[in-house]
């Protein structure tokens, strides 16, 4: 296997996460199951840490790709921040301990409550989508007397080729305020009080496998700060975005950190900005893995099913924006490949994990893991068809540590309930 799924290696045929057999973790966690190795996470991070040393630089780790606590407190433990997305979010990123002064908050509808928690905390940045979300933090910034620090998120028009439901910069999506009534918003915006308008915010799209729209995006930024320094505005901070791709194929392209460093810190240092990056996916992605369980093989005219136990529910991404994760048996037992779909057990003909995929045989009982699903795979799980969610485990060398639990059927009940006139008899 020639992937960069960081962790993960087969030995004589059987695949370890880190020093640790995953056949034994799908053996006494059962499956459906997540896996992370917390030094493919680390290594990640570090790599866009190095790649841009000597740069003044806060790496807002995008936790919406994966926001398990214990994650999020390694990242934290190296020196990452957040980029948040709501309340939940901040609140999950206090608790692990992350520093409110590496956080950022981005999202087109912030209540008034998610704001003031934001200005409670004391975060780095708030990543403005509209004039009138302006409004509404200076609002609430004046009734507590702080100012709030803000970046307007700047739609920059550039086409960064991404599937339609992950591209957010180019005219047309609802994020961020178009660059050319940019000076018009920021304008507006100093008429407010209790705002500190001290940074320009951008993020063009997810994964973004064009290193050339990256620069063409930052061109475009970096012109701007020139110009809202010459109406006297004080930015200080750049804050780029996430969107670094990683490999899910073997015959895709993804750029290095390194190369990508190269491109985006003359630029910045020409602003003399404190650089923020948000990368969710390129640290969490190729991290973890879904292992799943061969339930059923179904052979009709047409084509074969491998009914698993992992679902849409679990892994929504192939269902969604028919995302490709490699699949490959968890100890490779035949040489046999065989073009199969790969299905799970909910009530949708969407519900598919990969289709007319070419795989390794594998049958009844045979465990199977599902590569590159460490973004955007339980951050994203639901408990549709009243699926309990999956366990997630992160190992650390030859450690292993449960960092979820298996949600039970009570979880799943966890605070309906019944009002009591639907037990009267409704003929009576
Ligand atoms: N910053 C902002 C403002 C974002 O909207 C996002 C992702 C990121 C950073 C992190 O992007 P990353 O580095 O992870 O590419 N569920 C989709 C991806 C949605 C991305 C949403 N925004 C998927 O599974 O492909």
């Amino acid at each position: 296997m020639t992937h960069d799924t960081d962790g993960f290696s087969y030995r004589d045929g059987e695949l370890y996460c880190e020093d640790v057999r995953v056949q034994d973790l799908c053996e006494q966690h059962g499956t459906p199951l997540y896996i992370y190795s917390h030094d493919a996470f680390v290594r990640r991070f570090k790599e866009i840490d190095d790649a841009f040393k000597g740069t003044p630089l806060v790496i807002a780790y995008a936790m919406k790709s994966n926001s398990n606590l214990a994650i999020l407190r390694a990242m934290a433990r190296h020196g990452a921040g957040a980029d948040i997305v709501s309340g939940g979010e901040l609140f999950r990123a206090l608790k692990a301990g992350v520093d409110p002064k590496k956080i950022v908050f981005a999202g087109v509808g912030k209540s008034d409550d998610e704001i003031s928690d934001a200005l409670d905390a004391g975060i780095l940045l708030f990543n403005v989508e509209s004039v009138a979300e302006a409004h509404a933090i200076s609002r609430v910034a004046q009734r507590k007397g702080v100012d709030a620090p803000i970046a307007l998120r700047i739609n920059p028009d550039v086409d960064a080729k991404t599937h339609q439901y992950t591209t957010t910069g180019k005219k047309g999506t609802k994020f961020g305020v178009d660059l050319d009534v940019a000076i018009e918003a920021y304008e507006e915006m100093r008429g407010l009080p209790n705002l500190d308008i001290c940074a320009v915010h951008a993020h063009i799209g997810s994964p973004v496998r064009s290193i050339d729209a990256y620069e063409e995006a930052l061109k475009r930024l970096v012109d701007l700060i020139d110009n809202l320094r010459a109406l006297n505005f004080d930015i200080r901070l750049l804050n780029f975005g996430g969107g670094l791709p990683i490999l899910y194929k073997d015959d895709e392209t993804a750029f290095h950190p390194d190369e990508y460093a190269a491109r985006v810190k003359p630029l910045v240092q020409r602003t003399g900005c404190v650089l923020i990056l948000e990368p969710g996916r390129f640290i969490s992605g190729n991290s973890g893995i879904l292992c799943t369980r061969v339930m059923f093989r179904k052979e009709t005219d047409h084509k074969t099913f491998v009914i698993v136990d992992g679902a849409m529910n679990d892994l929504i991404r192939p269902a969604l924006y028919d995302g490709y994760h490699r699949i490959h048996p968890v100890i490779e037992k035949s040489d046999e490949r065989e073009t199969v779909d790969v299905v799970g057990p909910v009530c949708e003909s969407g519900d598919f994990l990969a289709k007319g995929r070419e795989i390794m045989r594998a049958e009844q009982g045979e465990y199977l893991a599902v590569f590159s699903a460490g973004a955007y795979g339980f951050a994203m799980a639901s408990n549709y068809n009243s699926r309990p969610r999956t366990p997630e485990i992160m190992v650390v060398g030859d450690a292993t540590h449960v960092i979820r639990e298996r949600e039970s059927y009570e979880d799943l009940i966890r605070g309906e309930s019944i009002p009591d006139f639907l037990w009267n008899d409704p003929s009576k």
